[in-house]
């Protein structure tokens, strides 16, 4: 198929006028073509709006409702980044279109963005290089784990476990079981923390490392890092960050000073992008400078002339972990959300998520009886345990807050806590918005106990009532009909 590039005017303010459209010059085989028109439904204009509206209308999400899921975040997008990253030159770049030469020029500004991003975000974390290809934190995580594997094999190093806290996000022992590692899981202490005699005792010379998720789902910082830092260095073992949670420390601390040796960042949670569930989105890694060779391909590079090109010579790279760009959408909207907000910005963005989170833990404390681990980071997690004896439970209060227009919190995680309900406010909240949280949280407790089975009917405004999620999820019905 022959392509040819045309020039479009879309005659749109602030839009330039040199944008690209893409064509073919080949008609459609008529193998591929209707013989008779489609059946479609002969409904009016206005039908059709009111449809859609109608059904816009059920949605619940961050742009109608107050989000406090936990450890998932679900932040707001900013409008702003939107449509800059929404500019045809932007969303109109083929991955398939040259590099260099003619059609080069159409690429070297996208190229140059990714490029740009790479650097914005190793100066952030104190880490020496980033690959933008993971697809999901998840993802991210096993790239890194799989760089951790390459690093060791290269050295021919005998490692066959990875140290993870009971406090880590999930994925975490995931990510390093699909890396062919065996998992030591570490129970924390009662502050929240990795329990520091038990890391110790399980450290030994086959320990690959250990993945840290830092502030971890408690919303609690390590305040050991660094001593867990160097006696992993001790036995050649690599330092693992999962810095899904980065919201709560960007700008204040960066994992590459504190001894990390691998980092992931959910841009979909820190640096406000969509976030789908478990993807699509975008969780680039970051490596020290020992860690380079394992990168996966492409690399990013720039010549001296400020050419940018993709590299795929990279001898002892673990690979391909996705195609062409990664999740471009998603590193555009990110690389101007960071632009936009600046150094001061980043420090003023988690400094206001941690106070949210703290005056949202004080206010709710009496009423929740909150462990005291201290000071919270971005999120905390109480128990609806004492809820129990009334014959309710955290999932009942999850559901009353659907009724009353907040979306529940992440319930049941982490495990380690009994009838876990795990809060993040996120920065970008006001006073009222969280002061309104505390009063629904405030009604629920009290219909909690003197009117239980109202909690149990709940939600009662929504188009279906209370599902079983667990045949939901077991016995899944994908079909239209
Ligand atoms: C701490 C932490 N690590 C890892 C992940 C996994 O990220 P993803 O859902 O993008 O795979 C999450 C998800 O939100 C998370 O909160």
């Amino acid at each position: 198929m022959k392509l040819i590039y045309e020039k479009s005017s879309p005659g749109r303010p602030g839009v330039p006028t040199s944008s690209i459209k893409l064509s073919s010059t080949k008609e459609i085989s008529s193998e591929f073509l209707r013989s008779t028109p489609a059946e479609l439904p002969e409904v009016s204009e206005a039908e059709v709006v009111r449809h859609f509206t109608a059904l816009s209308r059920l949605n619940f999400s961050i742009d109608t409702h107050f989000y406090p899921l936990g450890s998932c975040t679900m932040k707001y997008n900013p409008k702003a980044c939107e449509a800059a990253a929404n500019i045809p030159e932007l969303t109109g770049v083929h991955p398939l279109w040259p590099q260099l030469h003619g059609g080069g020029l159409l690429t070297q500004g996208s190229l140059g963005l990714l490029y740009n991003m790479e650097h914005l975000l190793s100066e952030i974390t104190g880490l020496d290089e980033f690959t933008l290809q993971p697809m999901a934190g998840a993802h991210g995580e096993l790239t890194g784990v799989m760089m951790m594997a390459a690093y060791h094999k290269d050295r021919g190093n005998d490692k066959d476990h990875i140290i993870i806290p009971d406090s880590a996000h999930g994925t975490n022992p995931a990510s390093a079981q699909l890396a062919g590692y065996k998992v030591v899981t570490i129970p924390s202490d009662d502050k929240g923390m990795m329990d520091f005699d038990l890391f110790k005792a399980a450290l030994n010379d086959k320990t690959a490392g250990v993945m840290l998720t830092c502030p971890n789902t408690l919303g609690v910082f390590n305040t050991r890092i660094k001593e867990i830092c160097d006696a992993v260095h001790e036995v050649d073992g690599l330092m693992y960050y999962d810095g899904a949670n980065f919201n709560a420390i960007m700008g204040r601390y960066k994992p590459g000073d504190m001894g990390f040796d691998v980092c992931h960042l959910n841009l979909h949670k820190s640096f406000s992008t969509p976030h789908g569930g478990g993807g699509p989105a975008s969780g680039p890694v970051g490596v020290v400078d020992k860690l380079r060779p394992y990168l996966p391909i492409s690399r990013i590079t720039k010549t001296e002339d400020g050419i940018y090109s993709l590299n795929y010579d990279a001898p002892k790279s673990i690979g391909y972990i996705s195609p062409f760009y990664g999740n471009f959408g998603i590193v555009a909207r990110a690389y101007i959300y960071l632009l936009m907000l600046g150094r001061e910005g980043m420090l003023g963005t988690s400094n206001r998520a941690v106070l949210n989170a703290n005056y949202l833990q004080e206010k709710l404390r009496p009423l929740f009886g909150v462990e005291d681990r201290g000071r919270c980071m971005h999120e905390f997690v109480f128990s609806g345990s004492f809820l129990t004896q009334y014959g309710v439970h955290t999932i009942d209060l999850a559901k009353g807050m659907i009724d009353r227009d907040i979306h529940p919190p992440t319930v049941y995680f982490p495990l380690s806590v009994p009838e876990a309900i795990m809060i993040e406010p996120t920065e970008s909240e006001d006073r009222d918005v969280l002061d309104n949280f505390v009063s629904v949280m405030e009604e629920l407790v009290e219909l909690a106990k003197t009117d239980p089975d109202k909690l149990h009917e709940a939600p009662i405004t929504t188009p279906v009532g209370r599902l079983d999620e667990v045949k939901a999820a077991r016995d899944m019905r994908l079909s239209y009909t």
